[in-house]
């Protein structure tokens, strides 16, 4: 984490992310100024997700350059994502990347130290100083939809599919989308959304909170750059700094959280006004 600070700080670099090694992963990563785009690009496999994926996610995050300010998310093709690559349930797996039952041979301290590497291609979505946005088409399954849940905001069009399948196969969502979800929608809602397995669509999604906006689907790329736009339009160290706020505001009492608004405040008075002739 430290290292990928400094790394950032040096600037980080879209290149210490080899485009060749991302696209045998299947993503694409681009940035332009303060925006960075990653592109699911399995449009053929409905973007299914591998652990590849994974770490090309962890590594896009390790080396983002620090004037990023907006990530998006977005998968090519009719589907945002469905969900974890279905060939790991077969006893080959997918190639070179193991299989359920690899996963299941190995000793509690491998198995966790491996779903850590995964988890760490979706943390890093929530770091106050970017907004993620999730622009989601189509179906998000499973992983898929726990991707849509690790970013900030999710945009979606209007034949939005989120279904959290893991519960019907036997497995439980592990991809740090349970907490956002319970968070977003409540505890009874979660539990109804990942006990049945249901599909939940576009309206619905809008209605509990799972969407900031829906559009329709030729409309999404347009909305998330209105979106950028309006992200972009205020004070980066202040967005930053706010976002910590937000994001510790469940976790603090009332009292708690008032002193921390104190302190991030006396840190932008000074950063905006303190005296630097001294
Ligand atoms: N893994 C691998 N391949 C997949 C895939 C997946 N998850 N989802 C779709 N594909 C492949 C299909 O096999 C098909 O490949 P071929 O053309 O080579 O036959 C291609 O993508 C297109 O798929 P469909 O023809 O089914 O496309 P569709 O648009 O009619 O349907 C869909 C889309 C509803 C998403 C359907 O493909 C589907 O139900 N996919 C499986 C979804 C699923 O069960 N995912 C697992 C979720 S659980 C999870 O993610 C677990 C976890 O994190 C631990």
């Amino acid at each position: 984490m430290a290292e990928a600070k400094a790394q950032r700080q040096r600037g980080g670099n879209a290149e210490d992310v080899s485009a060749a090694t991302l696209a045998e992963a299947g993503l694409r990563f681009e940035v332009d100024g303060e925006i960075a785009t990653i592109t699911l690009d399995r449009p053929d496999k409905r973007n299914a997700q591998t652990s590849a994926m994974w770490s090309g996610l962890a590594r896009i995050g390790d080396s983002l350059p620090e004037q990023v300010r907006v990530v998006v998310v977005k998968g090519e093709g009719p589907s945002f994502s469905a969900g974890i690559d279905l060939r790991m349930f077969t006893p080959e797996g997918v190639p070179g990347q193991g299989s359920f039952s690899s996963a299941a041979r190995l000793d509690s301290t491998s198995f966790e130290q491996r779903l850590k590497e995964a988890q760490q291609g979706f943390l890093w979505l929530r770091r106050p100083e970017i907004v993620s946005i999730a622009a989601v088409q189509g179906h998000a399954i499973g992983a898929g939809f726990q991707l849509a849940l690790a970013c900030d905001l999710r945009i979606v069009a209007d034949d939005v599919k989120f279904c959290m399948k893991e519960p019907a196969l036997g497995l439980v969502p592990d991809l740090t989308g349970t907490k956002p979800l319970v968070e977003l929608v409540g505890l009874a809602k979660a539990i109804d959304i990942c006990l049945t397995a249901r599909t939940v669509e576009a309206e619905e999604a809008s209605r509990i909170g799972l969407a900031e906006l829906v559009v329709a689907g030729g409309d999404l790329a347009g909305a998330v750059q209105d979106k950028i736009a309006q992200l972009l339009s205020t004070n980066r160290d202040a967005a930053a700094a706010t976002k910590r706020l937000l994001q510790g505001a469940r976790s603090r009492t009332l009292e708690e959280q008032a002193a921390a608004e104190g302190a991030e405040q006396a840190l932008r008075l000074r950063a905006l006004f303190g005296d630097t002739s001294a």
